[in-house]
């Protein structure tokens, strides 16, 4: 009888503990420093995700368009979920209108983001 109540008191506290910690996993994922998104018959883009992060310090600027998921955006246009360069114009119009402003900003020329020899899965 003790050592039942005993187990059951060690697995609440385990599950706890896993709980916690998948909890915290998802709020401090940030996902990977860099990474190769898939930009179709243009070229791949080799996409520094943490610096915006630090520089955007919003989440949504990107992620209200897709999930947080590698390889997402490529199977959203394959299920008609998101159109060709819906996501690209997010990306390039933020750009330009921060270069307007005279703000720090990524590329809008082509060949300064899509680049035919990346491979995909080389981060
Ligand atoms: C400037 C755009 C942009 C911003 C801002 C951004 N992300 Fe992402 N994120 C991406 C892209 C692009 C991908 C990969 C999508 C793909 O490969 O199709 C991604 C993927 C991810 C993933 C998936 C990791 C994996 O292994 O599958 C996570 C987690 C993630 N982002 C977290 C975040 C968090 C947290 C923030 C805010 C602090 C954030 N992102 C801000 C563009 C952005
Ligand atoms: C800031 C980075 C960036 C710039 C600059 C950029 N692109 Fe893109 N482009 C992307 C991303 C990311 C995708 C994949 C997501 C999407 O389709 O929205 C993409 C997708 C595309 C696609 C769709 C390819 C396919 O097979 O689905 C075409 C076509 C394209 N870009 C052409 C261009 C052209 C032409 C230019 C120059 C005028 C250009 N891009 C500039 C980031 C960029
Ligand atoms: C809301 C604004 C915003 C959005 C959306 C955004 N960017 Fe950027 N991008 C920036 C800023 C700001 C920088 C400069 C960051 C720095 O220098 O620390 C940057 C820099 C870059 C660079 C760096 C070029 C270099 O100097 O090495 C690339 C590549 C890039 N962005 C691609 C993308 C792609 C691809 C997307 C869409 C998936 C995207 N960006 C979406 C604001 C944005």
């Amino acid at each position: 009888m003790k050592a039942d109540k005993l187990i059951l008191v060690l697995i609440l506290v385990l599950g706890m503990i896993v709980l916690n910690s998948m909890v915290s996993f998802s709020i401090n994922n940030r996902g990977p420093e860099k990474i190769i998104v898939n930009g179709g018959r243009m070229g791949n883009i080799d996409f520094p995700h943490r610096r915006h992060q630090d520089a955007l310090k919003d989440c949504k600027a990107c992620h209200s368009l897709f999930p947080k998921k590698v390889g997402i955006i490529a199977k959203m246009k394959k299920e008609g979920k998101l159109e060709e360069k819906q996501v690209m114009n997010r990306c390039r119009g933020c750009h330009r209108e921060r270069a307007n402003k005279g703000m720090k900003a990524g590329p809008t020329s082509c060949k300064k983001c899509h680049n035919k020899d990346l491979k995909l899965g080389a981060q």
